[in-house]
């Protein structure tokens, strides 16, 4: 049976909640129905196109119904959609982490599978932690988080990454962190002198972590430029002179990519901008993953666990992000590789 637009608007309105969306001004709204898209374009249930400006909230890095990914997907219904990772590998989920080695910073060694940018977060919080427990060192388990950083909605993300409009409610949950000034250059008191709010922020954590930095984990980070507190770009070399302080108090750096990553920003990852190696680094792709900068063997175990990571169709879905970015540099010279950077 067909639904008319207004048959599907009012079963949205009676039984969806939409993320981050006061539901009294959707009520009163008409919204957009969504039945099809092509390329850049979104097409609604009149057959009217709109331009996919936010590319669905930038998770969809190269358009709509590109014919490489949909045939990658349907190949892999027809062997299987699903199984688990916990006690089984998994041939997609092992092809793709080949081929995301092939593409991030050598220094990155090992892929986690998450199903979520939030998770993939919280993912690389607990191995942060994993990794100093399991080096003998377990008082290391707090963290340095940016002022208006975001790094989704589960407890752990919403702890570092803390927007009061959208999280006020839960503080009372939320772990404690150390919260680093942003280098906002444009809402600082010297809008026209980018080093002197660079050099502001970077002593402001260098204190922190003088003052904290034994029970400190790690730092997490939006490399180059905050996107949920509005696209935020950070001073040239601050990321760098992060990476140097977190080295330099025995504090692992934490890059949260998942905004960024696979050339959002015009490299393949934001770290490359200034060939910077993140010791963890979650990552969104059709596939999010947590990777790992291997330290210490003795992390060589995770007691992260879920269910659905290392799904066989996103993984085959992802393995084609290679090919179909080679296509795309060839139309867009702004789309380097992240080995040429490093
Ligand atoms: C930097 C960053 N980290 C994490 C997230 C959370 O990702 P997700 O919404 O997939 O949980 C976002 C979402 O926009 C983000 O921008």
């Amino acid at each position: 049976m067909a639904y008319t637009t207004e048959q599907l608007r009012a079963l949205d309105q009676q039984h969806l909640w939409h993320p981050f969306t006061p539901m009294k001004l959707w009520l009163e709204d008409e919204p957009l129905v969504i039945t099809a898209a092509q390329g850049m374009h979104l097409i609604d249930s009149e057959g009217n196109r709109y331009l996919d400006g936010v590319s669905s909230l930038w998770c969809n890095v190269h358009g709509h119904r590109v014919p490489e990914i949909d045939q990658a997907i349907r190949r892999q219904l027809d062997k299987v959609a699903h199984t688990t990772m916990l006690g089984l590998a998994s041939e997609p989920a092992i092809l793709l982490a080949e081929r995301l080695m092939k593409i991030v910073p050598r220094s990155l060694k090992k892929v986690f599978y998450s199903d979520a940018g939030a998770t993939a977060a919280e993912i690389a919080f607990k191995m942060a932690v994993q990794y100093w427990h399991n080096v003998g060192r377990p008082e290391k388990n707090e963290f340095v988080g940016f002022a208006e950083a975001y790094h989704g909605d589960t407890v752990g993300a919403m702890s570092v990454g803390r927007v009061p409009a959208f999280h006020k409610p839960y503080f009372p949950l939320l772990f404690k962190v150390h919260f680093a000034p942003t280098p906002y250059v444009y809402r600082s008191d010297t809008p026209d002198d980018p080093g002197a709010v660079k050099e502001k922020c970077r002593a402001a954590l260098e204190a922190i972590l003088r003052d904290h930095g034994r029970r400190i984990a790690a730092i997490a980070i939006e490399p180059i430029v905050q996107g949920a507190a509005g696209m935020i770009v950070q001073p040239d070399g601050f990321l760098r002179e992060v990476r140097r302080l977190a080295s330099e108090h025995d504090v692992l750096l934490i890059a949260d990519e998942v905004a960024t990553g696979f050339g959002r920003t015009g490299r393949m990852f934001a770290c490359d901008h200034e060939a910077v190696d993140p010791d963890l680094t979650p990552r969104a792709s059709p596939a999010a993953t947590c990777r790992w900068r291997r330290r210490s063997r003795r992390n060589e175990s995770s007691t992260h666990s879920s269910a659905s990571p290392g799904r066989g169709k996103r993984s085959t879905t992802a393995t084609r992000t290679p090919e179909i970015r080679s296509r795309v540099r060839r139309l867009s010279p702004h789309w380097n590789s992240s080995r040429s950077m490093t």
